[in-house]
């Protein structure tokens, strides 16, 4: 399902990354690892409050490339970036501040902290999923290093456990959490430990079941567009966000046996909802009726029903923007430019929001005509264009064999 483009990613390939570790590290084995970035097609912001979610793992991806060095420290260097970073494994608490590589020590940390034995290695990491893209750039940094780790752990005969995507996924979402401070869900590092190629993961969310679903697009493509806004205030917003869907689930516990939002049904919620108020009120039929988009989008994207896909989208856009309050003025121009272009039948934003991307589902045969004209009217409006990215749906995290 390749996506016409006309955005550059940053992307390496193999035999230069070698190249690349020899020069900073000097010659000997070579492993590389990857784990990808992710677009989540529907259920937004429900991922922590217990719903069903539908993400899909990205070629956008995090490579690291890796080797045990037989010292008590973790060597960090970077494709697109200068700096360098040395972690002892035996103070990996100290990190937290760390501009570059507080993701990996949180990483090593928690699973530490969990029984891993972290061994000293040397590492070299090339992200090609664009960072603050709400594409998920900060889980496929942690999953990619979750499994460096947990590979070298293993072979260093000191932990015998088999290698666990959804248990990598949880560390490092426990590491993103505990250890960066960022509240988030479990979505984007299980989308990026455990994606498939060209299927959607259906997550539930307070199981972690999770089924694949192929993505049968037939005549249309899924493009994603980044609005190049610069992020701010994103990681507080989030958290805030957060504490105000607990709110809400408190205060409806007092009357309803339920264990989170997405629990309840639409119905239970309307009769209900006279308990909440306010914005708490809104977070709450957000989550809701959202949860309801993804059941109905299962269906839909099973039936083959992508006209009805494309509604359930444009809901999800209405909802994020007008009841969860998470868009901004360049995403609900791009969304909503998007979906009024010939040839698209649906687009919202994806991942967190405040800036970040939006995913559309257009007519192959019209995607150039829908990018130039999403162009114009985006780069009227805001002042900068935004970007569109070639990508293709993959699997998650893996060891590359090249
Ligand atoms: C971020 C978080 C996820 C999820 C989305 C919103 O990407 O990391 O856990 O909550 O926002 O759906």
């Amino acid at each position: 399902m390749e996506i016409l483009s006309k955005g550059s990613l940053h992307k390496m390939n193999y035999t230069d990354l070698k190249k690349r570790f020899v020069e900073i590290y000097g010659e000997g084995e070579i492993r590389i690892f990857s784990a990808a970035g992710r677009v989540n097609l529907i259920g937004e912001h429900i991922d922590y409050n217990g719903g069903n979610v539908m993400p899909a793992a990205l070629n956008l991806a995090c490579t690291v490339i890796a080797r045990p060095n037989n010292s008590e420290k973790i060597k960090l260097a970077f494709t697109t970036i200068d700096n360098r970073e040395v972690l002892d494994i035996n103070k990996l608490e100290q990190y937290k501040t760390l501009k570059y590589g507080n993701y990996q020590a949180g990483v090593a940390y928690v699973m530490q902290k969990e029984g891993f034995s972290i061994v000293g290695c040397d590492m070299l990491y090339d992200a090609s999923v664009p960072f603050g893209s709400g594409l998920s750039s900060s889980a496929a940094i942690e999953v990619s290093t979750a499994l460096t780790l947990a590979t070298f752990s293993k072979e260093s005969g000191n932990n015998k456990k088999d290698i666990d995507l959804v248990e990598l996924a949880v560390l490092s979402q426990k590491a993103e959490n505990q250890y960066v401070g960022v509240n988030s869900g479990i979505m984007d590092q299980f989308a990026s430990a455990m994606g498939k190629a060209e299927h959607a993961i259906v997550l539930d969310c307070s199981t972690l079941k999770c089924q694949y679903v192929p993505l049968k697009l037939g005549d249309y493509s899924l493009v994603i567009a980044n609005t190049n806004k610069p992020r701010s205030l994103a990681d507080s917003k989030y958290n805030e966000r957060r504490s105000e869907c607990e709110q809400a689930l408190s205060i409806l516990q007092k009357s309803l046996d339920i264990n989170n939002l997405c629990e309840m049904s639409p119905d239970i919620f309307t009769q209900n909802k006279h308990l909440l108020s306010g914005k708490i009120k809104d977070r709450a039929e957000h989550c809701v009726f959202e949860q309801d988009r993804v059941n109905k989008s299962v269906i839909a994207m099973t039936n083959g029903n992508l006209k009805e896909f494309g509604q359930l989208l444009n809901k999800s856009h209405q909802s994020l923007k007008d009841l969860y309050e998470v868009t901004g003025i360049e995403l609900d121009t791009l969304a909503e430019t998007a979906q009024k272009v010939q040839g698209c039948i649906g687009s919202r934003m994806t991942g967190a929001g405040f800036g970040g991307c939006t995913v559309s589902l257009v007519k192959t045969d019209m995607v150039d005509s829908f990018i130039e004209e999403v162009t114009k009217i985006y780069t009227k409006k805001i002042g900068y264009a935004p970007t569109f990215y070639n990508t293709t749906i993959c699997n998650g995290a893996y060891e590359v064999k090249a």
